[in-house]
């Protein structure tokens, strides 16, 4: 569920209506995580991962990061593009859920390119050795504008970042909104559009997506 599925559901079902058919394993996905776990609401949506996928095979990353696996739909997307050897890391804190993103890896036809790191994402992120074509933001709101302090170093030059939930269903344009969470994604958001390293642009696709080029 997201911002835009809230207020204009018949639009959002039209945007799937018209969009590339996911395949059959996030189909399957989807379904288990929606069974399995307590906030299936977190899973990236079907057009949101189309998009990830389109925008995945223009740039056929060799690497990329995302923060916040879940149960690993927006990681199967991604892959979908990488280039020919290419990687994708995906970091979790949560060790509990971790069979299902591991159980949809292992059967997935991009297996041996996905790097399944369990931990909290500030420490492993620190620990990852590699440049980056592509990253996707996904995790902990408080920590966003931590994120990119941490992973603009480790961002090629021309290389792209995804920031997810930057409208936060539609918080950040509130007077009176105060939890950290809203504050952080405000700040962050403010903190790239300033940044002279980056172009930028926010898409109000679902919740918000903060696309961002590194100069
Ligand atoms: C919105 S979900 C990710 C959705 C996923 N990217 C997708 O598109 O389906 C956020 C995930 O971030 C993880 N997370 C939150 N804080 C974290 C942290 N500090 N380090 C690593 N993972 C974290 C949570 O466990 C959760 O699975």
């Amino acid at each position: 569920m997201s911002f835009s599925d809230e207020i204009f559901p018949e639009v959002e079902r039209y945007l799937e209506d018209n969009a590339s058919t996911e395949p059959d394993i996030l189909k399957k996905l989807r379904r288990e995580t929606y069974q399995k776990t307590t906030q299936p609401h977190m899973i990236s949506g079907y057009t949101q991962g189309r998009f990830l996928s389109i925008l995945s095979h223009m740039l056929q990353p060799k690497n990329i990061l995302e923060i916040g696996t879940f149960t690993g739909y927006a990681t199967l997307c991604m892959a979908e593009g990488l280039a020919e050897g290419g990687k994708i890391y995906t970091l979790d804190k949560n060790e509990d859920l971790a069979y299902l993103p591991e159980k949809y890896f292992q059967q997935s036809e991009y297996a041996s390119q996905i790097e399944f790191i369990l931990g909290d994402a500030k420490e492993e992120i620190a620990k990852l050795e590699v440049i980056f074509d592509m990253i996707f933001i996904d995790a902990d709101k408080e920590n966003y504008p931590k994120y990119i302090e941490l992973i603009k170093p480790k961002l090629r030059k021309g290389g792209i970042i995804l920031i997810d939930n930057v409208l936060w269903y539609g918080k950040v344009v509130e007077d009176n909104a105060k939890d950290k969470s809203t504050q952080q994604i405000k700040m962050v958001n403010k903190l790239v559009t300033e940044d002279a390293d980056f172009e930028n642009v926010i898409l109000p696709l679902r919740d918000g997506i903060h696309l961002i080029r590194k100069k």
